[in-house]
């Protein structure tokens, strides 16, 4: 992807992921130099991840399918949904650059122990660190390129 190609994705991204921040404030506190500005995982969730995954984590179907992150048994290791959120997973836009480690680490850690998830194991910056540069294996169903916080 070209530098442009790629800020122009990224400006999309953050379009179709404001809509949801706008419902419950104004997205200019949210969000600054590209990052989103929450650190907390209970606000992440409900400001970018609730827009398709719905705030009860049951997910929707619509234009596409947004899968359940209610009771969901993969996400008993961490590193599936630090890769997911990092990298993408086909429909799942990557928000690897608009999050630090810390950031992901704290809203995999919220789902993975919300909504009938209980993977109790805190999920660290460090964890999200190395699977940002760790290259996808022959399974590997996350996209995109690995990206900097
Ligand atoms: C623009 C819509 C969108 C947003 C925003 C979004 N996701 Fe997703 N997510 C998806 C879609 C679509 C999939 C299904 C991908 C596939 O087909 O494998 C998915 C898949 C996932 C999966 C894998 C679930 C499984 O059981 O395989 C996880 C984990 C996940 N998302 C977590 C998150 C988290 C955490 C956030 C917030 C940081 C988030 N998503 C934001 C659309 C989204």
């Amino acid at each position: 992807m070209s530098k442009l190609q790629a800020s122009a994705f990224a400006a999309a991204l953050l379009a179709v992921a404001l809509p949801a921040v706008a419902a419950d404030g104004p997205p200019p506190t949210r969000v600054a130099k590209g990052h989103f500005t929450m650190s907390d995982g209970e606000a992440i969730y409900k400001n970018v991840c609730a827009a398709c995954h719905m705030s009860d984590a049951m997910g929707a179907k619509g234009a596409g399918i947004y899968p359940a992150l209610a009771n969901d048994k993969r996400l008993a290791g961490a590193a599936y949904p630090i890769r997911a959120v990092v990298l993408g997973q086909k429909g799942m836009p990557p928000f690897g650059a608009y999050f630090d480690d810390d950031q992901v680490a704290a809203v995999v850690g919220y789902v993975r122990t919300h909504f009938g998830n209980s993977y109790a194991a805190p999920v660290t910056a460090a964890e999200v660190k190395a699977q940002r540069t760790s290259p996808a294996g022959p399974n590997d169903v996350h996209g995109g390129l690995p990206t900097a916080g």
